[in-house]
């Protein structure tokens, strides 16, 4: 690989102008050719500009995919990605097809029936309109919401302190979602859902990070067997942000999403020394994706759920990602399972549609 410009987020941007620009040559030379239908070389070259911009796409698709797992996203950039990449996959597959076709009734001589010379032109041309609308949602993250930009900051809102401390579980966010700050542990058992033994909740001291003081968090201590915990809030799609510490603890900590009951839901968990990302479909797991992920001390962590992808990141860096069936409408909380505490300094969850 050529090495990048060190300010460049990746090399998906840099090239992804190539297959536009070769494909509507390509088509305008199909056009102008079904005038001029004497001039051969017209159809020799749309013939060899849909080869070669079949395989700029194939470049473009592949370092597409891998532009998405490196780059960081503002919460309304999610949704724009999922069709982004699902819009990227037909346009591979459509110009794909499109030259090796090209290829074949050039070469057998086919394309010498106007009809079908006129029919290939036209279906170029719904193919430019795919890609049209594929590299508007590109450059819509680009331009709208700074996605590979670097003076993008794209983490978590800051959660605003509860108007009444005493009272303070979650808060609703305008436009769906939730925040929660512990303020107190008792909050934690009055307004979320409890399906396990948990043995404790308390307020400790978070200790320092990179200097400052983290403040009160709050401790959680799972008894015997797996404890689930969530917030009764419904929704389709999930960006979950959320502060743990597991220095304390042994055992594995899950991000539940889309929670329908204990042995329905989606997950991300933090397990001997990995990070999986999978379902549980009647209480047997299924698995998308798993990345080793060291979780000694405080880090950041992220997980979107958008219908049938799934993203999970660590200090804005994606570890896993997967994909499966859409998922349903459901909760979000921790599974916690293990020996000690876990400390747990917010969580915020909004959709991300
Ligand atoms: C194959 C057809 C594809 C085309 C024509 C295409 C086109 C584009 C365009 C025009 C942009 C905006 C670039 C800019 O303005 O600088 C973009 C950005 C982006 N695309 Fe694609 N794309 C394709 C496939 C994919 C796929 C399959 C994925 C991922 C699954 C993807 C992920 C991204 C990401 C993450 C960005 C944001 C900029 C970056 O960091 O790279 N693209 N794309």
């Amino acid at each position: 690989m050529f090495p990048l410009p060190e300010w460049a987020p990746n090399v998906h941007p840099l090239i992804v102008h190539f297959p536009i620009g070769v494909l509507f040559t390509a088509a305008l030379f199909d056009l102008v050719g079904l005038v001029l239908r004497e001039q051969a070389f017209l159809r020799r070259a749309a013939m060899m500009l849909y080869v070669l911009g079949g395989v700029a796409v194939t470049a473009t698709y592949f370092t597409g995919e891998a532009a998405a797992d490196s780059v960081f996203l503002p919460t309304e950039a999610n949704a724009l990605l999922t069709e982004h990449s699902d819009l990227g996959h037909y346009v591979f597959y459509f110009f794909g097809g499109f030259a090796v076709i090209r290829i074949i009734t050039f070469f057998t001589g086919l394309e010498r029936m106007f009809l079908l010379r006129a029919a290939l032109a036209v279906l170029g041309v719904a193919g430019l309109g795919l890609l049209t609308y594929t590299a508007e949602h590109g450059a819509e993250m680009v331009f709208r919401y700074g996605v590979g930009v670097q003076a993008v900051d794209s983490g978590p809102a800051p959660i605003a302190p509860p108007s009444d401390p005493m009272a303070a579980g979650p808060q609703l966010i305008d436009g769906g979602g939730w925040a929660w700050k512990p303020t107190r542990a008792a909050a934690w058992q009055e307004h979320m859902v409890i399906e396990g033994d948990l043995s404790s909740s308390s307020l400790r001291g978070g200790g320092e990070q990179d200097g400052a003081r983290r403040g009160d968090v709050l401790g959680l201590t799972p008894g015997t067997g797996p404890v689930t915990v969530w917030f009764d809030h419904a929704m389709e799609t999930a960006q979950i942000d959320a502060a743990l510490n597991l220095d304390n603890f042994n055992g594995s900590v899950m991000f539940v999403h889309n929670l329908v009951d204990v042995q329905n839901y989606h997950f991300t968990v933090l397990t001997d020394g990995e990070m999986r990302l999978g379902s549980s479909e009647n209480g047997d797991f299924y698995i998308m994706d798993t990345k080793p992920m060291a979780a000694s001390s405080w880090h950041a962590y992220r997980v979107v759920s958008d219908r049938t992808h799934f993203r999970a990141y660590v200090d804005g860096k994606l570890i896993t990602h997967g994909h499966g069936d859409t998922a349903p409408s459901g909760h979000v909380g921790l599974r916690i399972s293990g020996v000690g505490t876990v400390l747990l300094d917010f969580m915020q969850v909004v959709p991300v549609r």
